[in-house]
């Protein structure tokens, strides 16, 4: 870094506006200036290294520095920087990538459509669905829903999609398409007495009844995370997902998995939706497709949506929905050089293996007072702080537990991320961390998580 980094800190200030972030707390204390990273490690301004034990936003899934995703950007750049794909016009990576993409993927799905994020990955699928429904005559199937503790984005309908208040706070939605139903955590939201069938049963049974309350005839589809991330590592029970596919299926409702975070790895499989036994019409990725080293986004559809859409598209004309950057050369290299890397360096089950050791050794916390719940599979895990292991009650918001957790864990040199709102530490390292710096984390979450006595 050339530039004076006190200098960098000032102009951060004066001209960005930083994602989900507080712009008091940005001019008193500045940003956190990353400048470089290597395999789990990022460097900051000030020459820290820091364990990533989130893997940036839960997605450098092979790690940071690697020579051949610089490599294959470099490459197609140069070959072609740019070409898009309206009008049938394609290029050699997307067609590559997608031939990829569609062999790693649950059964049943066989095309995909390339965006640039997450939320434009869903939103793409909120309007396919509505697009396929209306293409067989059921134009009042437009509602979508949604669970509490979701997230799915932050554009206008994703945002809308995302169970998390804050996510909604001063800003006109979520949008009246939008039907919301229960969280699937039974620590949480079982009731007393209650045991996990009987919960899931619950659910199942809320959701059955929302759908005859707003009728079928207007509902569209149901979004899901297979495991639940920014609302809380969330594992659903073991029925759940086979049950609610019975009954959408009953009223011709499509089940969509937002595999954002699940996806490519994370899980200790390709893809998280077969392990959990969710069977999804469509699916959403992002994140780890390129390891987060280029936006890109893939929505996957079954044969019979496509059949629908090829019928649609005979008789109304374009699939009228894309984006200037869908299928970009550089990202679809990307995106294939890094699953090559995850193929080659069997990245899948080594996050199975190393996820197991993580989880083994998380259990060690569940001695703290203050650890209610450990959770998650593959590598992703969720530490769940209480202020009463009986009665599960969470700290008082305002002392900021997480938060406080979170920077003595920095302290010692390890990033993990604080979900406030469901008093929650989050941790999904890149799939290449090994078993000495899982120890480091397990280390550093012990000593910072033992201070609050
Ligand atoms: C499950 C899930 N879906 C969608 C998104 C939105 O992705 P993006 O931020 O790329 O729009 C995220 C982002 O964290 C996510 O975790």
């Amino acid at each position: 870094m050339s530039q004076d980094v006190s200098a960098l800190i000032e102009k951060d200030a004066k001209y960005v506006l930083h994602p989900a972030s507080s712009i008091p707390a940005l001019i008193e204390n500045g940003p956190q200036m990353i400048v470089s990273a290597k395999g789990c490690h990022i460097t900051d301004a000030d020459g820290n290294e820091l364990l990533d034990a989130v893997a940036g936003l839960w997605c450098v899934n092979a790690g940071y520095g690697r020579p051949e995703l610089a490599e294959a950007m470099k490459t197609s750049a140069e070959q072609l920087g740019y070409y898009h794909s309206f009008a049938n016009a394609s290029n050699p990576w997307q067609v590559e990538l997608a031939e990829k993409l569609i062999a790693h993927a649950p059964d049943g799905l066989s095309k995909v459509f390339f965006g640039s994020s997450g939320s434009d990955c869903n939103d793409t699928l909120i309007k396919i669905a509505w697009h396929y429904h209306s293409l067989q005559g059921n134009t009042s199937k437009i509602k979508i829903i949604a669970r509490d503790q979701a997230y799915h984005g932050t554009s206008i309908s994703t945002a809308s999609l995302t169970g998390l208040p804050g996510f909604h706070k001063d800003f006109p939605i979520p949008l009246d398409f939008v039907l919301r139903t229960d969280c699937p955590h039974y620590y949480s939201h079982g009731l007393p007495d209650e045991t996990e069938e009987e919960f899931c049963d619950r659910l199942i049974n809320n959701v059955a009844e929302l759908i005859e309350k707003e009728g079928a005839d207007n509902i569209a589809a149901f979004f899901a995370e297979p495991v639940m991330g920014a609302g809380g590592i969330i594992v659903p029970p073991e029925d759940y997902y086979p049950k609610l596919k019975r009954l959408l299926t009953r009223y011709n409702i499509l089940l969509i998995a937002d595999e954002v975070i699940c996806g490519f790895g994370r899980l200790g499989a390709w893809f998280g939706s077969p392990q959990l036994g969710l069977e999804p019409d469509m699916m959403a990725t992002a994140k780890g497709i390129t390891s987060g080293y280029f936006p890109m986004s893939a929505a996957f559809i079954s044969e019979s949506i496509w059949d629908v859409l090829k019928i649609g598209s005979e008789k109304i004309g374009a699939f009228m929905h894309g984006y200037t950057y869908s299928g970009h050369p550089v990202g679809a290299a990307v995106a294939l050089a890094n699953i090559n890397i995850i193929e080659k360096e069997n990245l899948v089950s080594q996050a199975a293996a190393n996820g197991q050791y993580l989880h083994e050794q998380l259990q060690s916390l569940m001695n703290l007072p203050s650890v209610g719940e450990i959770r998650g599979q593959g590598l992703i895990a969720g530490i769940q702080l209480v202020s009463d292991k009986h009665s599960k009650e969470l700290h008082d918001a305002s002392l900021k537990i997480p938060l406080k957790v979170a920077n003595l864990v920095k302290e010692k040199g390890v990033i993990v991320r604080p979900l406030p709102t469901v008093g929650t530490l989050a941790i999904s390292p890149p799939l290449t961390i090994s078993k000495s710096e899982i120890d480091t984390l397990v280390q550093a979450l012990t000593d910072s998580i033992s201070s609050l006595g």
